[in-house]
This record gives structure tokens, sequence and C-alpha cells, in this order.
């Protein structure tokens, strides 16, 4: 959800003015997901990199994501979103902590869409601590491949991600889903988070539906598998 300070900038508004647009839009965005049949939607809230910006601007983001589960919980659970938490839960207040939990505790068993929230995420983090609880539960490293390590990730249980789109127009996959996203296809506007409405999801789908996925093999192979499939 990139871009929001820089919308807020060009209107000469302060940043966190620019979160609390981006966050009216998650909530749009989110209704056009389930209208198109969107089974998992992952948001990246805020990353393990993102303590380091200015104390007020981290508060601000840490308010906003409390108020916008108070505000928006029930009508998240009456639409049967799951919410799910993906990141670390270290630095985090208890009284947000708590919040967070009871709304993945509240919506645990619905299934229209699930909403993984990325918050104190990094893709290299989640991947230590996958590590970490490997060689804690004493595995043999003989058992280490993609299908167990996938487990042990934070998203388990969850198919890898199709398209990961990403605002603003800058170039990089910022520790984002880093394994998961291994055959992700790109999708990059320069429109501000703020501004991506239904129409620019349309857009980013439509690119998705017209490229093809090779996950490494020739046109052919994936022709054929394609139709094996049928
Ligand atoms: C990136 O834009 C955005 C963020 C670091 C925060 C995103 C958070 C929200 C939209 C609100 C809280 C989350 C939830 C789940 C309700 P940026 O600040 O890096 O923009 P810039 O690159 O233009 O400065």
């Amino acid at each position: 959800m990139d871009g929001n300070g820089r919308w807020a900038k060009a209107r000469g508004l302060p940043r966190l003015a620019g979160h609390r647009a981006g966050t009216e839009n998650l909530r749009r965005t989110l209704k056009a997901c389930v209208r198109h049949g969107i089974k998992i939607l992952t948001i990246y809230a805020f990353s393990t990199e993102n303590w380091g910006r200015p104390a007020e601007e981290v508060r601000g983001l840490m308010t906003i994501l409390e108020q916008v589960i108070e505000r928006e919980l029930k009508e998240l659970h009456e639409q049967g979103v799951q919410i799910r938490h993906i990141g670390r839960s270290d630095n985090v207040s208890p009284r947000l902590l708590k919040k967070i939990q009871k709304a993945v505790e509240l919506t645990k068993h619905n299934d229209t869409l699930i909403l993984n929230v990325a918050f104190n995420y990094g893709g290299r983090q989640e991947i230590i601590d996958a590590v970490r609880r490997i060689m804690r539960e004493g595995i043999d490293p003989a058992k280490v491949d993609d299908a167990l390590l996938s487990q042990y990730l934070y998203t388990a249980g969850q198919p890898d991600p199709d398209l990961i789109i990403r605002t603003s127009g800058e170039m990089r996959v910022s520790n984002f889903l880093i394994w998961q996203g291994a055959y992700a296809e790109l999708y990059v506007t320069p429109t501000y988070w703020p501004d991506f409405n239904e129409d620019e999801l349309q857009k980013a789908l439509d690119h998705y539906a017209a490229r093809e996925r090779r996950f490494g093999l020739t046109a052919e192979q994936t022709k054929t598998l394609a139709e094996q499939a049928k």
C-alpha cells in the first residue's frame, strides 16, 4: 500500500492524513476483492523496518490500526472475512496485540476471503523464524525441502500468491513475501495507494490474466500441463 506519504505531500497534508486515506481505500479495495471472488488478500501494513520512521508517524500508524479494528471488525466479520496476522509480536503494545488477537479469534471460521495483515512483518525475519522453529524441533536436515519450509512460515497452509501489486511505481519487493512470492506475477502501477481504485484493480487482474506463467518450464511444456489438468 505504497505512496500514502507522497499522496499527502502532494496535497499539502501531513503524512498521517495519507495513511488515513490509505485505510479508507483498503476498505473499498477489500470489498472489490470480495466481489471479484478473490479468496486471499495479503496487505503490507507495517514492516519490521518501519519502526525506524519518525516516532510520531509510528505512533500514528499504531493508533490507526487500533481504530480500524475497533471500527471495522463487526462489518468485516459479517462480510465473512477471516483476519490473520502475519508478522512478529515483539515491540507491539499489549493493548494493540490484544485487539489483533481478538480480531483473529472472532473471524477464524470465516471463509469468504482470508485477509493476511502483514504487520511488524519482514520476509527475511519470517524465514529466520521458520528456520529457528525447524531447528528447535530437531527436524532431520534431509527432510527440509520447499514444502516443509512453507509449513513453518506465517502463511502455512495457504497457497503462494499469484499476483503481487505494488502501488506508487517502486520497482522493489521490499522484503514482502520473499519466499512465497518466488513465482508471483508482479504488477507495478504509478498510482499512489489512496487512489488505487476498482478500475486499477481490474487493470491489474487483466494484466495477470494475460500473462503466461511458466514456473521455469518452456511454453510448450506449460501448454501440455494445462491441457492435462483440464
Ligand atoms: C506505505 O506508504 C504505507 C505504509 C507504511 C503504511 C500502510 C498502512 C495503512 C494504510 C494503515 C494501517 C493498516 C491497516 C491494516 C488498517 P509510505 O508511507 O511509504 O508512502 P511514501 O513512500 O509515499 O512516503
